[in-house]
């Protein structure tokens, strides 16, 4: 491997993971790769370790700088197994090290991989580890995103090393922002935060006033997905305030699918009501579309429709997982609508209007459903209901 410094002696020793398409469901289209750090003083520290099955690529790049022997610290970050299912490799290789986390990640460990309890030391925040002339200081960060999720900032380097907070899902040979293109960068950072981080968004308000608070300088973010911010990591921490204050624009994201097409003219016509309004609309058909998509299209989104036919009285299925997405995604301050066909006894908008409601969202009334095949006068009502929406947000 050609060295990848970040500053002189700390060092990218992750891997590329070039072909995931699929990450607990949430599509990746452009891969990932999981970040592991090398820092060299007097003593030595790796930060995280990698998805398992790239445990052997993880000690080689290792052992291309150090020899596992002479490492003094695994730090854990983060328990999620694309970040610490190497660590039973790694520990045993580095059998001198001790294994430093938050107190929640020290159980989590235990419970994942069964390690010596004694081994593993607990950090909070403040806490420190000299390394020689370079010091790690911890921040826990609970909840971002999980409750052993913590900060590694290299005080002296003023590099952060935030685990997952932003990363994205973008495998490449670059490893750094100023060397890939910029737009790409920011949709996969998007797509990354509506879809695991959404649900945070107080936290990660918080979290971020509090790191700001702390006075510490910081020239680069190191995460442990995608590529490392060097040009301007305020860039990547603006754009984390934004999203986590729910900005939102004149947008409305229509979410659906079809049987026979019927949900589908609603739908245009609809999109066509909307747009007559100057507003952005959006469409994502669910089965040509994942649900990760879906919800990157929501996230900026003022209004989001949601189509279904009526399948066995129920909504259909591809509706359902999506309903169960978005409802546990808690994304704030939209205004919600409903629409679908059914044949006979209909279903699918009551039973989305009822989770909607049980979610908390703000449900606009009255919905539109059409019986069998929308014709002339049911897509003018579906125009209507576009345009009523889009002015409702542009009030
Ligand atoms: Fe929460 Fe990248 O794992």
């Amino acid at each position: 491997m050609v060295k990848v410094p970040l500053k002189d002696g700390v060092y990218w020793v992750g891997v590329v993971d070039w072909n995931l398409r699929d990450f607990h469901d949430f599509v990746t289209r452009r891969g990932t790769t999981y970040n592991a750090y090398i820092v060299q003083d007097e003593k030595i520290a790796l930060i995280d370790t990698v998805k398992h099955t790239f445990s052997n690529e993880l000690v080689r790049h290792v052992t291309e700088l150090t020899s596992f022997e002479k490492i003094d610290y695994i730090i854990v970050n983060h328990v999620e197994m694309d970040h610490s299912s190497s660590l039973p490799v790694i520990a045993k290789l580095a059998k001198n090290a001790k294994i430093i986390a938050s107190q929640r990640g020290k159980e989590a460990l235990i419970d994942h991989y069964g390690l010596d309890f004694e081994r593993v030391e607990t950090v909070k925040t403040g806490d420190e580890v000299k390394l020689g002339n370079k010091t790690l200081r911890f921040v826990e960060a609970p909840m971002l995103h999980w409750p052993d999720s913590m900060f590694t900032y290299l005080v002296e380097d003023k590099i952060l090393m935030p685990n997952d907070a932003f990363g994205q899902h973008l495998a490449t040979s670059e490893r750094f922002d100023d060397e890939v293109d910029e737009h790409v960068l920011m949709e996969e950072a998007t797509i990354y935060y509506a879809n695991i981080l959404m649900p945070l968004a107080p936290l990660i308000t918080r979290k971020i006033q509090e790191v700001v608070a702390m006075k510490i300088p910081i020239d680069i973010i190191a995460p442990s997905h995608g590529i490392i911010w060097r040009k301007d990591p305020m860039k990547i921490i603006n754009a984390y305030l934004n999203w986590s204050s729910g900005a939102t624009k004149n947008k409305v994201t229509i979410v659906f699918d079809t049987m026979w097409n019927s949900t589908d003219k609603m739908a245009r016509a609809i999109a066509e009501g909307a747009a007559s309004q100057g507003v952005d609309v959006k469409m994502v058909k669910l089965r040509s579309s994942p649900n990760s998509e879906a919800v990157t299209e929501i996230l900026d989104a003022k209004a989001v429709l949601v189509g279904s036919p009526t399948l066995n009285n129920q909504l259909f299925p591809t509706l359902g997982g999506f309903l169960t997405y978005i409802t546990g995604l808690r994304p704030k301050g939209k205004l919600w609508g409903f629409f679908g066909s059914y044949g006979w006894g209909g279903g699918a908008v009551k039973g989305m209007i009822k989770t909607a409601k049980e979610a908390g969202f703000v449900v606009y009334e009255p919905s539109v459903e059409v019986k069998f095949v929308p014709d002339e006068e049911d897509l003018k009502k579906c125009f209507e209901f576009g345009q009523q929406i889009a002015q409702k947000i542009k009030v």
